[in-house]
């Protein structure tokens, strides 16, 4: 077994300092039933006194059994993902597998790292949520032999399973409801199109406005990312807007945006919400029910992804003859809360 770095004792100085064979170690660690008493016990002396740890990697690799399956989430830092990972874990340690998580930051550089790391490291599959449209880059995996499980997203083809959400009926959901409280003047906020997530969202509360008719405007106020502080530098500009060209009511593509935009508001004390501005977010994170004004959002199951991309990728592991690819897609729900209530008569 080769050695894992300069400073780490390998199975040979383990060998060596018992006075074994390089066999009979590797039987302490894998069948010690076979292994005499008094030498089990001084081989094991021997692995304490060096502080060797074996190589799992290298083992699973020979054997092709791994029981570590990776995670690569778009961003550890949104509430979203983590109740993702979440879902993924608690159904892992159910089934005696562990979960390596990677977070690709919505960086392609990155993603490419952790798939390539996990791929040396010859993981039983690979969970992926990407940074942008999967299909790119599956079929490079796939050729790789590589089983894999594409996550909050959409796949056209039948190269891989995938578990996601109808995005853009979560769109239409929210703009909808926005139109329903009598708001004219809506704003769609969100980071890039590029994110398939974001397109479909905005399709959706675009498909909502046409079937409200021509009285609703939809306007897209771009944000720099996904996250609270993009939320606030969008909320920033919108209260440099004179009153008449605000919106009146905004669809936030993620609750870290729409946190971001109900701190600007607040903070400034010139936005009343709902009353000038009513806000709706998406995800429904743990903490939407909690800001400054409790938020509405469209809720997305996050563990029950979670739990059912890793269900789908361990068939493929168990199963890889009899496996079928399978598109799991979940509906979400509307939640409201008070940051969008109160209907107001339309002008
Ligand atoms: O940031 C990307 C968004 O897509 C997340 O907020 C979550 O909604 C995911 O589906």
């Amino acid at each position: 077994m080769s050695r894992m770095s300069s400073n780490q004792p390998s199975i040979n100085d383990v060998a060596r300092l018992a006075g074994v064979s390089l066999g009979t170690v590797s039987n302490v660690l894998n069948h010690p039933d076979i292994v005499k008493d008094s030498t089990a016990k001084n081989v094991r002396r021997a692995i304490e006194q060096l502080g060797f740890v074996r190589n799992d990697a290298a083992r699973q690799l020979k054997a092709g059994n791994s029981r570590a399956i990776g995670l690569v989430v778009l961003d550890s830092s949104n509430p979203f993902f983590a109740e993702l990972a979440k879902g993924v874990e608690s159904s892992a340690a159910k089934n005696d597998f562990q979960v390596l998580l990677g977070n690709s930051g919505h960086d392609k550089k990155r993603e490419r790292g952790y798939l390539r790391m996990f791929q040396e490291q010859r993981l039983s599959g690979i969970l992926l949520s990407p940074v942008e449209d999967a299909t790119k880059n599956i079929s490079q995996l796939r050729d790789l032999g590589t089983k894999l499980v594409i996550v909050d997203q959409k796949i056209s083809a039948d190269l891989c399973c995938s578990v996601s959400v109808d995005d853009q009926f979560g769109g239409r959901l929210a703009a909808g409801h926005l139109i329903d409280q009598g708001r004219t003047k809506l704003a769609f906020v969100g980071g890039s199109l590029e994110i398939p997530q974001v397109a479909e969202r905005l399709a959706g509360a675009r498909a909502a406005v046409i079937d409200a008719g021509a009285a609703i405007g939809l306007r897209v106020l771009r944000a720099r990312a996904q996250d609270v502080i993009s939320g606030r530098l969008v909320g920033m500009d919108i209260l440099k807007m004179p009153a008449s060209e605000r919106p009146d009511g905004i669809f936030a593509a993620n609750d870290l945006l729409a946190v971001g935009l109900l701190q600007a508001f607040a903070v400034s004390g010139r936005i009343n919400v709902p009353g000038e501005i009513a806000i709706i977010g998406y995800d429904d994170i743990d903490f939407a029910q909690s800001t400054v004004v409790p938020l509405s959002s469209i809720q997305q199951p996050a563990e029950l992804l979670g739990s059912t991309a890793l269900a789908l990728l361990q068939d493929e592991i168990n199963n890889p003859e009899h496996h079928k690819h399978q598109q799991v897609i979940f509906q979400p729900s509307l939640v409201v809360r008070a940051s969008s209530l109160g209907k107001v008569a339309r002008s």
